[in-house]
């Protein structure tokens, strides 16, 4: 995707919704962080397309939430904006980028490792129904219930 731009995200949180949507399907887990930290959005014309909410502790900025719309997805607008939220966390004096997704979703880790990450820990059993995903989910023929923490370092080139 060409002409796309990447800005700061000021308002209504609830307009993203269904953005966060497309990065958890916890309705219960969204809710608990859908106002925390400071959000990015990449812009089509007018249109969001795309969105990536960073939760800065100290020197270490979380990734908690990201997608770009189904319909703009494999044209670079998810590395455009991971290269924003590189920036913006640099900025922030952060050190360190943590993000976690599920350890089924195969075609995230390559996202985040092609974008420098390395694999920090798994946390089994994380995504069930008490946490509020859908019992039995798979994810490409894998169970969606464990979790996978990576992490980047900000110093130097990104
Ligand atoms: C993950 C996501 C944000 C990537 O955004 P994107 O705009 O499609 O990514 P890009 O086009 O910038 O791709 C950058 C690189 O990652 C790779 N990549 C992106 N998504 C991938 C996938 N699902 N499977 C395999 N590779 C993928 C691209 O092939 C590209 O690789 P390259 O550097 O070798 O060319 C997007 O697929 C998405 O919104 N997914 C659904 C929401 C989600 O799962 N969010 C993360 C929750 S933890």
């Amino acid at each position: 995707m060409d002409e796309h731009s990447i800005r700061r995200y000021d308002g209504d949180r609830e307009a993203l919704r269904p953005l966060f949507r497309e990065a958890d399907d916890s309705e219960q887990q969204i809710d608990s962080y859908l106002d925390l930290g400071d959000v990015l959005v990449a812009e089509h014309g007018d249109q969001i397309i795309g969105h990536l909410q960073l939760i800065t502790d100290h020197e270490t900025a979380e990734l908690n939430s990201m997608a770009v719309a189904a319909n703009q997805r494999g044209t670079g607008v998810g590395r455009a904006l991971m290269q924003a939220a590189i920036e913006y966390s640099r900025q922030q004096a952060a050190t360190r980028l943590l993000v976690a997704t599920a350890t089924a979703d195969i075609g995230n880790l390559r996202f985040y490792q092609r974008q420098g990450f390395r694999f920090l820990r798994v946390e089994r059993d994380v995504f069930g129904t008490a946490t509020g995903y859908p019992d039995n989910h798979l994810i490409d023929g894998i169970p969606l219930r464990d979790r996978v923490w990576l992490d980047r370092d900000l110093g130097g080139e990104s």
